[in-house]
């Protein structure tokens, strides 16, 4: 699935007396089975396009394609879950998305709220446990025992649990 760019530009806060330049006219290609970094100075627009992976935001101008959806400005907010289906996201502050009592049920609540079998789901959590590099007795320990770096593991397996066709990562150091 590749992931196109057309002059996209966003503006945050379009139209009020605090609009400001998000991206400026980006053209590019994420081909399929890539990957890619995104490099730049604070400020120049890594996570604003990051959320045009999976129109969290949409573009103010241009086009982004995502697989065989097209998305614009005018682009329905409703029909969006097939492509959040298809691009999984870990956000910088991943740990912050911790919540559940266990890292077990931590990493399965994703998978079960798209429809995985809880039994299924918690299969899927032991083998991402592996996958991040935790040993498996994590699993019933409370997420909020564990360390910064150990909790960041639990949140990407959280998300990887999920078995999307694309991951856009932007977590900080992992130990
Ligand atoms: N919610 C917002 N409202 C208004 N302007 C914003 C908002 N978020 C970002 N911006 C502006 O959009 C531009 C791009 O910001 P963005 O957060 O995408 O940069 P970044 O490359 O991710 O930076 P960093 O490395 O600091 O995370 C910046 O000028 C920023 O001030
Ligand atoms: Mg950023």
């Amino acid at each position: 699935m590749d992931i196109t760019f057309d002059h996209v530009s966003f503006t945050y806060q379009a139209g009020t007396p605090f609009a400001g330049d998000g991206l400026k006219d980006v053209t590019t290609t994420i081909k399929d089975g890539s990957y890619t970094a995104i490099i730049g100075h604070t400020g120049s627009g890594k996570s604003t396009l990051l959320q045009h992976l999976n129109a969290l935001l949409k573009p103010t101008t241009g086009t982004v394609t995502i697989g065989d959806r097209v998305i614009t400005n005018e682009t329905n907010n409703k029909n969006l879950k097939p492509i959040r289906q298809q691009v999984g996201m870990v956000f910088q502050f991943a740990e912050n998305q911790l919540f559940e009592q266990t890292v077990a049920k931590d990493i399965a609540f994703g998978p079960e709220n798209f429809g995985m079998a809880s039994a299924e789901a918690e299969k899927q959590a032991a083998a991402m446990v592996d996958l991040v590099g935790l040993p498996q007795d994590v699993l019933e320990k409370s997420p909020f025992d564990l360390s910064g770096g150990q909790m960041r593991r639990v949140a990407i397996a959280g998300v990887l649990a999920m078995k999307r066709r694309c991951w856009c990562l932007t977590s900080r150091p992992l130990a």
